[in-house]
Formats: structure tokens, C-alpha cells, sequence
């Protein structure tokens, strides 16, 4: 049997949606595989009552079907679904990177992307790579049509997830079509600016450079007491707050003495505003990694 731990991942940044990603030390997904002659899933862990086990509507299952790979799989999980931390994309990854050794294909982390992200499709209706990438390869991607591009960072961050339901269809439902071209290119300097300040591993360039204010907005309105939390996180000395992928999950980047104040800060701010949270403390980490 083969063992691969997958991270969790953050999305978007602000500035850089459906394009930059991250990869987060906690929390994660861990997949166990054993050859098999047809596919079968057994899903524990966080959320796993929400998670199909149905080998067709399982993105796990997408995955092994991509890569004619028949297995029996074990998902314990510990990123919760719809959560906004890539949590389907850590069940992707991990799966790919297992059933790619466990049948000796040989595809490097770059090849598994495209694999990885049929499984993202299947829950998504989006095949979205910008949470497999950095699943895969660990540290900060930028995914494009041309493929990805990533560098190493080691920035601390905070992770909040409040006990609030976000779907990643329904915040793609309130994304607009199209952007004033002023608000374009305020975004691109700052996507810009948050990818030079990640290969700096500089807190305040990437903090800068996670301001958006074409989608992030909107994304924001779906989450109560966005604005609070976010406004205590930057007092107790985030550089910078944004919406983790589609939601409900806020991600602060920080500089490592700040991080702790700056969980309790945004626990405390969402339970002012009547809503149950959890906080990770953690910083950029490794893509998915194999155990024999
Ligand atoms: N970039 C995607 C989004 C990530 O924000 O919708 C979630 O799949």
C-alpha cells in the first residue's frame, strides 16, 4: 500500500485569481492506494459525510479513471470541503501522485497537473488548476494556459475558516463577466507586485499585492463579518487579508512573531460577528509528498 500526504492550498491571493495558488503547511489530505481491479473509495476524516464515495462522482475517482489506474482508495481527510483551502484539490493531487507510482507511470509533478485538475472538474464543473499546482509542487504557482511557474517561499500565514457554507458554484455565480480597464490594470500592478514580493519571501510586497477589487468583493459579501475580521487581522499585523479561493476561509500573511496575534485576532473578530471559526497557524509549505 502507498501513502501521499497532500496540502491544503489557498487560491487566488486577491489579485491573482484563478492564476496564482499556494501551498499551506496544514492542514492536509492523506491517501492510501492498493492496486485493485476496479475502482473503489472509502472516505474518512473532516467532512468525509459530504464526500461521495461513488468512484464517478468522487474527484479521486475522476483521477484514477484519467490515468486508467484501478485502485482501492482510502481518503482519510483533513481539509474540510468547500471550504475555500483547496480541499478537493488535496484529494486530486494526492491521488494522482499515488496511482502515477503505484502503476510506475513515471510522470513527473508538471504532468500530474493536468490529471489532477479532471478530478477538480468533476466537483467544480471548472477544471481550475491554480489548487492542484501548488498541491503538487509545493510553494507559490502561477498557472497559465502556457503551463506553471513556481518559486519556493516560506512567508507565515493564517488560515481562518469560519463555520459558514460557501459553495465554490455559487461563488463563481457572483464573479463578474468583465472589469473597467482602470480596475484591470490596478489589479495586474498589484498581482505583479505580490509575485516579485513571494520570490523576495517579502510579507509586505505580497501583502500589497493582495488587493483586488474586481472579484474579491463581491466574494466578501458572501461571508459574514468579512470586513471585521480582516480589519483585526491587519490591526494585529497581517500585511495583507483576502478571500482563500472561493471561500468561506480568509487567508493573512504575516510576518512569523505576528502570527499568533493574529489568529486570535480574527478567531475573536468572527465571534463577535456570531460566527464559529478555526484558525491554522502555518506558512507556505511542500506540494504532495509520497511514503512507501
Ligand atoms: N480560482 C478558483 C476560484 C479556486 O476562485 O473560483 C476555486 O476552485
Amino acid at each position: 500500500m502507498l501513502t501521499v500526504r497532500a496540502p491544503a492550498t489557498s487560491a487566488n491571493l486577491g489579485s491573482g485569481f484563478d492564476v496564482f495558488g499556494l501551498a499551506l503547511g496544514a492542514p492536509a489530505d492523506v491517501i492510501r492506494v492498493e492496486r485493485a481491479p476496479e475502482t473503489t473509495i472509502e472516505v474518512t476524516g473532516v467532512g468525509s459525510q459530504y464526500i461521495p464515495d461513488d468512484p464517478a462522482k468522487n474527484t479521486v475517482g475522476a483521477v484514477a479513471e484519467a490515468l486508467d489506474a484501478p485502485a482501492y482508495i482510502r481518503i482519510d481527510k483533513g481539509v474540510r470541503p468547500s471550504s475555500g483551502l483547496g480541499s478537493s484539490a488535496a484529494s486530486a493531487a494526492a491521488a494522482a501522485v499515488a496511482l502515477d507510482e503505484l502503476y510506475d507511470r513515471g510522470r513527473s509533478r508538471e504532468e500530474l497537473v493536468p490529471v489532477a485538475a479532471e478530478g477538480e472538474a468533476l466537483v467544480s464543473g471548472e477544471a481550475h488548476a491554480d489548487n492542484v499546482a501548488p498541491a503538487l509542487l509545493g510553494g507559490f504557482t502561477v498557472v497559465t494556459d502556457d503551463g506553471v511557474t513556481r518559486v519556493d517561499a516560506s512567508l507565515s500565514l493564517v488560515a481562518c475558516l469560519p463555520d459558514i457554507t460557501v459553495s465554490t458554484r455559487d461563488a463563481r455565480g457572483v464573479v463578474p463577466d468583465s472589469a473597467a480597464l482602470p480596475d484591470v490594470v490596478e489589479t495586474v500592478g498589484n498581482a505583479a507586485t505580490l509575485a516579485v514580493g513571494m520570490a523576495r519571501d517579502d510579507p509586505d510586497l505580497v501583502g500589497r499585492g493582495m488587493d483586488d477589487g474586481i472579484v474579491t468583493p463581491e466574494r466578501a459579501a458572501l461571508i459574514d463579518g468579512y470586513d471585521a475580521v480582516r480589519e483585526a487581522a491587519l490591526d494585529a499585523g497581517a500585511t495583507g487579508v483576502t478571500v482563500s479561493g472561493a471561500g468561506p476561509a480568509l487567508l493573512a500573511v504575516c510576518r512569523r512573531p505576528d502570527r499568533r496575534a493574529v489568529a486570535a485576532a480574527m478567531l475573536d473578530a468572527f465571534d463577535d460577528a456570531g460566527v464559529e471559526s478555526r484558525a491554522y497557524q502555518t506558512r507556505v509549505g511542500d506540494g504532495a509528498r509520497l511514503y512507501r
